[in-house]
């Protein structure tokens, strides 16, 4: 067998290891055919500098992974069954032409994650303030996971979440929310249970129905499970019941997706009226209302309206909600209540998926609840974001002063206001970009499918979060955003 040139320049790998790939890939090749001797140990020791026992190793190796095999006195053969054609015989090394995959599905690939903490004024929607997280407190809880260890709980099961965790998200939502909870399941965020809910129920074709303006990520996955997007009309209070009553007649819709606290993206609180006007109608026409309470925590004007949720004697509504708000996005902890046969189902689809979520998050996060810990932090970013949201609502109104012809409501809570700076908005987000500031425009929140009779030519709106920011920066982004659009 003729030497291999072999540069051993892997710093960080062990020397059989690299001759072990040398040969193997010599093998694949052709280089060294079906069937050929290896030189012996002694040859190959002398050959490659190496001692005998880092050989021994490289060509054990091989023997177990089954590209050689070892012959009583005659020493090492490459495996004749291994079907490679020589190189030699090879007048050409036939070039290999990849073939395209076949997808069932070809979504959008996912733009890499842009870093928010690079922008000086970031005015991103939904942004919790992450320097005001409590990480000391909450590390408190990591550890009283590893100090009261109990191993059962690191198996496979409990596909729904920690029992701990569920018993305190359960009594939290009981007192804050007024929910009371039948059964909980707890997912990787809202996102995974969007998914979920999608795969239970949507079949190729079903209608979902959804606000014009609304959360891009729900309705892709709406969509990517096979369903056909109607988008309702809405107003400045929100859905229009009407144009929902128009649509159900005219189409079997199976599912409604609702923010009805603070409507995504334009903040609107859905009054108690629609609410049991939508509600209704949604039993009427054997709708399911998929209601995502993402921020509930967050209302300054009063106490935030109890979910629909809370009133839903005909167990149509399914319930969720996330700690990407109230904590932080990464831990992703969301949660879905809805009734028991629901949750069976929604189980069913997380044990395929991915079995359940990381349980040592989920038990910290049930002490932090647990400590009063949560509720403290709650308390404190309530208050903060509350000073930050009249500080963007005074800021705007001085911009108003100043003669700008800025438009807004000011909302009954959330961490964002909708802005009509009666101005075209398109490009706006890149031009503000380059000048290290973050916003969302109106263009990004339609459904690119949607009705075009639905999405207005001039769209003037801007979503600007307020909650992430401190108010010095809110008071001179604003300003900065006020010179570049007027
Ligand atoms: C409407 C809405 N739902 C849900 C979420 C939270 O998603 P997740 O729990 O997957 O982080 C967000 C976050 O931006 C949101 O805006």
């Amino acid at each position: 067998m003729q030497p291999l040139n072999i540069e051993f320049n892997e710093q960080h790998k062990a020397k059989y290891l690299q001759l072990a790939q040398a040969l193997r890939s010599a093998i694949i090749k052709g280089d060294i055919a079906v069937g050929t001797k290896l030189s012996s140990a002694r040859e190959m020791a002398k050959i490659y500098q190496l001692n005998r026992h880092t050989i021994m190793n490289a060509l054990q190796l091989l023997v177990a992974e089954g590209w050689i095999e070892s012959h009583e006195r005659s020493g090492y053969k490459v495996i004749q069954t291994l079907p490679i054609q020589s190189s030699a015989d090879i007048k050409q090394v036939p070039t290999v032409t990849p073939k395209p995959y076949k997808f069932a599905k070809e979504l959008a690939v996912p733009t890499p994650a842009m870093n928010l903490n690079n922008f000086k004024y970031n005015f991103a929607g939904g942004l919790p303030d992450l320097n005001c997280f409590p990480y000391r407190e909450f590390k408190r809880s990591v550890s009283y996971v590893f100090n009261h260890l109990d191993t059962s709980q690191f198996h496979y099961g409990n596909v729904a979440g920690e029992l701990n965790l569920k018993s305190q998200i359960g009594s939290y939502l009981h007192k804050a929310r007024n929910l009371k909870t039948t059964d909980l399941l707890i997912c990787n965020g809202s996102q995974e249970a969007l998914f979920l809910i999608s795969k239970v129920f949507i079949n190729n074709g079903d209608y979902v129905a959804t606000e014009t303006l609304g959360y891009p990520p729900a309705r892709k996955a709406f969509s990517a499970c096979g369903a056909q997007l109607i988008d309702i009309k809405q107003d400045e209070y929100g859905l229009c019941v009407e144009d929902l009553k128009a649509q159900l007649m005219s189409n079997k819709i199976k599912l409604l997706y609702l923010t009805p606290l603070h409507q995504y993206p334009t903040t609107v609180t859905l009054s108690p009226t629609r609410r049991m006007q939508i509600y209704q109608l949604c039993y009427q026409y054997d709708v399911l209302i998929i209601e995502d309470d993402y921020d509930h925590e967050f209302h300054y004007r009063c106490q935030p309206l109890q979910p629909m949720a809370a009133d839903d004697p005909a167990g149509i509504v399914i319930y969720l909600s996330t700690f990407s708000k109230i904590m932080f996005s990464a831990a992703r902890i969301g949660y879905i209540c809805a009734s028991a046969q629901v949750i069976e189902q929604l189980s069913a689809w997380k044990q395929l998926m991915n079995h359940k979520n990381d349980v040592v998050m989920q038990l910290a996060v049930a002490n932090f609840m647990q400590e009063g810990a949560f509720e403290r932090h709650l308390k404190r970013m309530t208050k903060l974001y509350k000073e930050r949201y009249e500080q963007m609502s005074a800021s705007l109104i001085k911009l108003q002063s100043n003669g700008l012809p800025i438009e807004f409501k000011k909302p009954d809570g959330g961490m964002a206001m909708w802005v009509n700076l009666n101005k075209p908005v398109h490009g706006l987000k890149n031009a503000l970009q380059k000048k290290g500031v973050y916003i969302q425009a109106e263009p990004e929140f339609y459904y690119k499918e949607a009705a075009r009779s639905l999405i207005p030519k001039q769209q003037s709106y801007i979503r600007l979060g307020f909650a992430g920011q401190s108010t010095q920066s809110i008071q001179a982004g604003l300003e900065l955003i006020a010179k570049h659009v007027y």
